[in-house]
């Protein structure tokens, strides 16, 4: 299989390293030589922790051609797209106008056999079809971080995406040892729609005194089996990016989405989670 991943990121070089784990041919595809070196190192890192796990094998047999970290760092590229390509996975930042551009040069570079699919984590898919000339062979794939060990993938499909895609794409992550879920393009998907809404709700709990947080966490880690409480875990996502997704929701979803005071005052005070020292927790 011939994949190419656009953004050689912490996404991008991790989806690309999931997909050298399983044999495939990949071709990264960067901004620039100081970006596609740096993608390389970061993706030959992660394939030499997964072989200190135990977690990688040599795809083409026993051999002498060196370890199997090496053996799969040899079926990477960098360069452009390839045509050819069987699906290209773009994961570069979360601009949709970049997007939308590197999504139409990318068809153009793959042909007209490439499934193209976008790790976005919040933009509508169907939007950034816009300059595709075969919308019906793209989706979404939103892997989660650290890709090599998070189990999830939310296939998310536009209104145009094919049966056929969808089957592909399906497949494609299965054999990826991963589960895909399938969500129908609408914002937050199924993850970040139910995990902020909980969020909110938590941070709006502080706010009337409902309980602490370590104890509305601890309830919810405790009772609901979460691994994480949900406040402990806006520190960790930052709380910056908590409510640019809550706003971004609330203008697409309604007002029960709306960011608390709360939020928007740690935001502004610089209280944006663990990055910053403090959030709901003391990280120092
Ligand atoms: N970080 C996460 O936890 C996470 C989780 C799920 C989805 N996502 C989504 O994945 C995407 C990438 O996120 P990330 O965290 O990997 O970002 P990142 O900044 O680590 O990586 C983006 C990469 O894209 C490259 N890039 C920029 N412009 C480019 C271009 N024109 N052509 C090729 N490469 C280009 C950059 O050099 C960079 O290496 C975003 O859409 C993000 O929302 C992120």
């Amino acid at each position: 299989m011939n994949v190419a991943v656009i953004g050689g990121g912490r996404m991008g070089a991790g989806i690309a390293q999931v997909f050298l784990a399983t044999g495939a041919h990949v071709t990264v595809a960067e901004a620039g030589e100081r970006a596609s070196a740096a993608a390389r190192e970061r993706i030959a890192r992660g394939l030499r922790v997964a072989e200190e796990k135990g977690g990688l094998a040599r795809k083409d047999g026993p051999g002498d051609g060196g370890s199997p970290a090496e053996e799969a760092l040899a079926r990477l590229v960098t360069g452009p797209v390839p045509a050819g390509a069987d699906l290209v996975v773009e994961a570069v930042p979360e601009d949709a106008a970049l997007k939308v551009r590197v999504l139409a040069e990318a068809e153009k570079a793959a042909g007209p056999h490439a499934v193209l699919a976008t790790n976005t984590s919040s933009l509508s898919v169907g939007e950034l079809a816009a300059g595709l000339e075969r919308p019906e062979r793209f989706l979404g794939l939103h892997f989660f971080n650290p890709v090599p060990v998070q189990e999830l993938v939310e296939i998310v499909t536009a209104p145009a995406t094919s049966a056929e895609t969808l089957a592909r794409a399906k497949e494609w992550v299965a054999g990826l040892g991963k589960t895909g879920v399938v969500i129908r393009d609408s914002p937050g998907f199924a993850t970040s729609r139910l995990g902020v809404l909980v969020g909110l709700e938590a941070i709006r709990m502080v706010e009337e005194g409902v309980a602490s947080a370590e104890d509305i966490d601890r309830a919810m880690v405790l009772g609901y089996r979460y691994p994480m409480g949900p406040l402990r875990l806006g520190d960790l996502v930052g709380l910056d990016v908590r409510l640019a997704i809550a706003e971004y929701l609330c203008e697409r979803l309604g007002p029960r989405f709306e960011p608390p005071e709360l939020l928007r005052r740690k935001v502004a005070a610089g209280e944006l989670g663990r990055k910053t020292g403090r959030g709901f927790y003391d990280w120092d």
